[in-house]
């Protein structure tokens, strides 16, 4: 089994590539920082798993298309794809990313968005696969007239409208690849875990890294789980009422194809 965790390099996500390649899973392990990416891959190493690190910057959607380029080099399969990079920035005044567009919206939803684009055909070939969206309970509905929150912008409106964003491409996902073998879950793993992302925006972790991470083991290997369904934590929850939408999924769908054609830049 070929399983890429992107944003493993900390947190959530470092622990589900521990968990996987305790279970004999070939990991590709994700991130930015090098240094971080190689020593979890000799962590799992020295624990007799497979593992190998790829640097991508997703403030860059040039970095999604080498990434991507480079997984259909170097694996003829590809079973498990959790899309779980993410930063909060609360208090801090609005960025764009290197392409133009709000940086929540693109490292949180777009990159993946794109990334799970350009991996469909691979994991379409090694089916069944699974695509698991690590999104949040912190959801703000999309203004489709300022998507980039120009106006009125906030740090909590941005995360919550990107993990928002990620609730409904899961379930445009589901949708899409109904038949195929690919089948895509989202959810909120644990609320206030204790990682770099809670203790840097101030807030005093209320729950443990290995909560969220059996939250996520449970879409990666349960049987029977509705496709695109929203978990929080163990239980199926109710996402945000735009994520069962189907005309607002069709704009986000439209607009992410837009914003990622690599025409648009
Ligand atoms: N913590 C919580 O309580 C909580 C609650 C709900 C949902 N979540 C979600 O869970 C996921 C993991 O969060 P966490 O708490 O584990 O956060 P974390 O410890 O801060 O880890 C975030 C990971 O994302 C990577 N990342 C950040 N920006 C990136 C970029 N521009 N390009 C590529 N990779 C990037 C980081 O890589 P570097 O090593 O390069 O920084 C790191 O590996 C996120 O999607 C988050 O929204 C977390």
């Amino acid at each position: 089994m070929v399983a890429l965790v992107t944003g493993s390099t900390a947190g959530l996500g470092r622990e589900i590539a521990l968990r996987l390649a305790a279970r004999g899973a070939q990991v590709i392990v994700h991130g930015r920082d090098s240094e971080r990416g190689e020593a979890l891959v000799k962590e799992i190493e020295k624990r007799g798993g497979r593992a190998r690190f790829y640097r991508a910057d997703f403030a860059r959607l040039a970095d999604v298309r080498q990434f991507a380029e480079a997984i259909q080099r170097d694996y003829a399969r590809l079973d498990l794809l959790v899309n779980n990079a993410g930063i909060a920035l609360p208090s801090q005044p609005r960025q764009i990313s290197a392409d133009g567009y709000e940086l929540h919206f693109q490292v949180n939803y777009l990159a993946h968005f794109l990334l799970t684009d350009l991996l469909l055909p691979l994991l379409e070939k090694s089916a069944p696969a699974r695509i698991v969206n690590v999104a949040s309970g912190a959801q703000t509905p999309i203004d489709f007239n300022d998507p980039q929150i120009e106006t009125n912008y906030s740090g909590r409106r941005a995360y919550g409208q990107s993990k928002l964003a990620q609730v409904m491409f899961t379930k445009i996902l589901a949708e899409r690849l109904a038949g195929t073998g690919v089948t895509a879950y989202s959810l909120h793993p644990a609320t206030y875990m204790d990682t770099n992302m809670v203790r840097q925006s101030g807030i005093k972790p209320q729950t443990t890294v290995d909560e969220g991470a059996d939250a996520v083991m449970q879409l990666i290997t349960k049987e029977g789980i509705e496709n695109g369904a929203y978990y929080s934590g163990l239980k199926p929850a109710k996402a945000h009422a735009q994520a069962y939408d189907k005309e607002a999924r069709e704009r986000l769908w439209q607009l992410s194809r837009e914003f990622t054609s690599p025409t648009t830049k």
